[in-house]
């Protein structure tokens, strides 16, 4: 037994060192048979004896685990997006927000250095990798950003992604990396459908997706993803910048982007930012892999930190994208879509064409401005383009193909479904159909938005249901939903389309989906008032709004009751969410529906324990607060520290009664408490003296 225990170790160190060697630095020192033959031995050794063998043995390379499901996980940190640009002026302007937000600017003469680093945008799918003791736990994809799902068993499969590390690393720790399938691997898959008579597989991109998505691990090793490592969240380290994060990641044992050959690179100017875009611009296409784009990333962690993050991505990174692919084909109609805001979307039906390695059936128009600045005409042949996004764009028309006798379009006066006129608000550059309760597809969209999960989250209940109900009159604004009884839904017929929209089938509602309809409307009325107020879909109130309106006005009264300049006095309320609000309350339709939610017993004001989030514990205390936090904002922490009666300071003195650190403090910082004796405390313990 022991024996077989000290083999198993042997292979799998020995295993680990050549897959590193083969997989990450390029550079095997034995033959692949030899590699083999050590894996087979291995296998073999384990099946004998499943009780030793680890989950994170090499020979999980090969897969084999069955996921279900996958199970959701919470990220700690949220995973966010890039915000884009396309040409040297909007560097520029970056570049300068950053100045501004690093305080120069304030005196002539001051100006801070800033130093970047320089990375490709690799086109595959974000990963995040936590690791405990030199182990990994755990594979989590971005979902939302927010949350998303463990598919560990599919990323043990990834033979670049270290299952146990090697060198000095942290103890815990989490890594973010792309994860993407090869060009040379996404061919040979192609021809492999291709002889086998199936269609081909659309763009690497959506393949390494479905990839990652496999429930068989088994077949998730069969394709060779690959993975880069770009971002190290990290707690107690020696280095204050993004690149010694990356570089020791290196020494750890992840894949990252090598210097030499400039997958990345450092530079303090924006005339360097560029020449690395002009490069990759012209070389993307020798690239074993594809990249949609470069990344730009502020180095240091202090002046990431300070910068900090917006909603949706962080002000410290930015992303430079190349310019997409453009064809051009034939414009049969242009139609037009009502949207749950009543926002009217011109459509081109265009004669399909192939692009970017997709059929392009329909392309966006986007509003009657881009349709009359570019003159775009039914039965024109016009250029289509495919960026990131899965719908295309029509972004021009081919003139010299015009046929004789073509009449400019005239865009619609009138909703396509309800016949109102429509309304287009100064400044804006969409129409809207203005008949909000009385527009189908905008009472049914409202709807929707109502009940779905980050809004009301009632199970139960779908896009087809609501438009079943809507079309027996059960169902004319979200108040009527918690009015439903379950003698009215038993055997209730509404008829279910395919994805097209086409082949429609009758189906009637059965006594069990009767009885999860109404437990799922039963339970929506505990969802947070936060919640209840974005599913309101009140225009310019989002999730993110919906949490600050509900921390600062805490009932929907005072919300209602709130004054222009009182709205605009909450945190990131501007002028237009402010007037959106003020119109909504003003509508005595949406006023009665409040009034019917509120008979029903929905949460209309923040729960007593959100409300009194507020004490004297911390009253004489003077914190520094410092690093990411994973349970709130820095502003948050700041915030909470204060209605606690504590006090924030900068920087750290004699006079600091705590540091509290999150990931990735500078060394710096901590060097200087521990030279005045100030104690450094972690989000957790700071949290224990407030709520314990
Ligand atoms: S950094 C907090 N670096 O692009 C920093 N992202 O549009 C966030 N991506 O979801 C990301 N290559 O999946 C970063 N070198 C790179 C990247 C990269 C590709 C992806 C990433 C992210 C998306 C943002």
């Amino acid at each position: 037994m022991d024996s077989a225990r000290n083999r198993i170790h042997e292979l799998t160190t020995a295993l680990n060192e050549h897959n590193h060697r083969y997989y990450v630095l390029n550079a095997p020192s034995i033959s692949d048979y030899e590699f083999d033959q050590m894996m087979k031995e291995l296998e073999a050794l384990e099946l004998a004896h499943p009780e030793l063998a680890d989950p994170n043995s090499p020979a999980k390379r090969v897969g084999g685990d069955i996921t279900e499901k996958f199970e959701k996980v919470k990220h700690k940190y949220p995973m966010l997006s890039l915000s884009n640009t396309y040409n040297r002026e909007e560097i520029i302007e970056w570049e300068s927000r950053l100045h501004k937000g690093l305080g120069a600017g304030t005196d002539l003469f001051s100006s801070v250095e800033i130093e970047y680093v320089m990375e490709l945008k690799y086109d595959g799918l974000a990963i995040s990798l936590t690791y405990e003791n030199g182990k990994l736990v755990r594979g989590v994809t971005r979902g939302d950003g927010e949350t998303g799902e463990d598919i560990t068993a599919n990323v043990r499969t990834i033979r670049s992604i270290p299952l146990q590390l090697r060198g000095n690393h942290p103890g815990e720790f989490e890594i973010r990396g792309e994860v993407f399938m090869p060009r040379a691997e996404f061919e040979r898959l192609n021809r492999e459908r291709a002889a086998n008579g199936e269609e081909p597989y659309a763009n690497p991109r959506n393949t390494a997706a479905g990839t990652l998505k496999q429930q068989d691990s088994g077949e998730v090793a069969k394709r060779k993803l690959d993975c880069f490592l770009y971002y190290v969240y990290a707690q107690d380290v020696t280095y204050n910048n993004h690149f010694e994060a990356i570089s020791h990641a290196a020494d750890w044992g992840f894949k990252t982007p090598p210097s030499d050959l400039r997958y990345i690179e450092k530079t303090s100017s924006v005339d360097g930012i560029m020449a690395f875009i002009e490069h990759w611009d012209k070389e993307r296409h020798n690239l074993p892999f594809e990249i949609d784009g470069v990344v730009v990333k502020v180095n240091r962690y202090a002046q990431q930190e300070e910068l900090g993050l917006t909603a949706k991505s962080p002000r410290w990174a930015i992303a430079y994208k190349f310019k997409a692919e453009t064809v051009s084909t034939l414009l049969h109609k242009i139609t037009y879509q009502v949207g749950r805001t009543g926002a009217i979307t011109p459509v081109a039906n265009l004669e399909p064409v192939s692009l970017a390695g997709t059929t392009v059936k329909r392309a966006s128009l986007h509003n009657a401005d881009q349709i009359e600045k570019h003159d775009i005409r039914e039965g024109d042949f016009v250029y289509v383009e495919k960026g990131g996004e899965i719908i295309p764009k029509v972004i021009g028309v081919d003139t010299s193909r015009r046929k004789e006798g073509s009449l400019p379009h005239s865009y619609i006066a009138q909703c396509p479904e309800c016949g109102s006129s429509l309304v287009r608000r100064e400044g804006e550059a969409l129409h809207y159909c203005p008949n909000e309760n009385g527009c189908p597809p905008q009472i049914k969209g409202k709807m929707e938005h109502f009940i779905s999960r980050k809004a009301m989250n009632i199970e139960g209940m779908g896009s087809e249901t609501i438009s079943g109900l809507y079309d027996h009159g059960l169902l004319r604004n979200v108040a009527d939903i918690y009015d439903l009884r379950e003698s009215q839904l038993l055997g209730i017929e509404f008829t279910v389309s395919d994805e097209f929209g086409e082949n429609p089938k009758k189906r009637s509602m059965q006594e069990k989906s009767v009885q999860n309809l109404i437990t799922g409307i039963e339970t929506s009325k505990q969802v947070p008032f936060e919640r209840l107020l974005f599913a309101l879909g009140i225009r310019h109130v989002g999730e993110t709004v919906a949490k600050k309106l509900a921390r600062h006005f805490k009932t929907i009264d005072a919300l209602a009751a709130a004054s222009f300049d009182q709205l605009i006095e909450a945190e990131e309320i501007g002028d237009k969410i402010a007037q959106s609000i003020q119109d909504w309350f003003a509508a005595a339709d949406n006023r009665s529906i409040i009034e019917r939610l509120r008979s029903a017993g929905l949460q209309l004001e923040v729960s007593a324990e959100e409300a009194g989030a507020s004490s004297d514990k911390l009253k004489g205390l003077t914190f520094v607060v410092s690093g990411l936090f994973q349970h709130f904002s820095r502003d948050g922490i700041k915030a909470n520290i204060e209605s606690n009666g504590g006090k924030v300071s900068g920087s750290i003195s004699k006079k600091t009664s705590y540091v509290v650190a999150g990931d990735n403090m500078g060394p710096e910082k901590r060097k200087k408490a521990e030279e005045l004796g100030v104690p450094v405390i972690d989000e957790q313990a700071y949290r224990g003296m407030v709520e314990g």
